[in-house]
């Protein structure tokens, strides 16, 4: 499948998508030294364990969205405005690059955005590749 036929539906963060969002990340079989990401490192920031009901619930709350509406020192720095994630059995199916297509549809009108920043570690070619889609 290309990105070109790819569709991509966005939802709202969820309570519900937790058990979702834990069988995603069983499938990395220990840390992905090929692609090291910055969610883990945002998430410790905020002092939020992904891992547990509580803590996704609370990022999904509110605490903090895959679109970041503002910026802190360390987002600035590190996370940017835009968070993403695609769980390994469903990689290379262009859902990451048609996703954060979409979500850039959205930072100008409703959320006023008229730049955003994507980041991602030096050491991540893939999701380097992604973002300059
Ligand atoms: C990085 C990540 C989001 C990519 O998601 P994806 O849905 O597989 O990406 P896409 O299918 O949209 O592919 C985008 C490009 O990367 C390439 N790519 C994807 N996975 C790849 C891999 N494992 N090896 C080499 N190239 C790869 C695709 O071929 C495509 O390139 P092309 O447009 O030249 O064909 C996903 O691998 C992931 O979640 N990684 C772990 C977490 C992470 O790194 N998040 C980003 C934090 S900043």
């Amino acid at each position: 499948m290309t990105g070109a036929s790819m569709t991509v539906d966005l939802v709202a963060p969820d309570e519900a998508l937790w058990a979702s969002r834990l069988e995603s990340s069983s499938e990395c079989a220990g840390p992905q030294e090929d692609q090291p990401d910055s969610a883990s490192r945002v998430s410790q920031c905020l002092d939020v364990d992904l891992a547990s009901c509580d803590g996704f619930g609370q990022r999904v709350r509110g605490v903090v969205g895959q679109l970041r509406h503002s910026m802190n020192a360390f987002l600035a720095d590190v996370g940017g405005h835009i968070g993403h994630g695609v769980r390994r059995s469903e990689g290379r199916k262009g859902i990451a690059s048609t996703a954060l297509g979409e979500v850039l549809a959205y930072v100008g009108d409703p959320v006023g955005l008229s730049r955003v920043l994507v980041t991602c570690d030096e050491r991540n070619p893939v999701s380097r590749k992604t973002i300059e889609v």
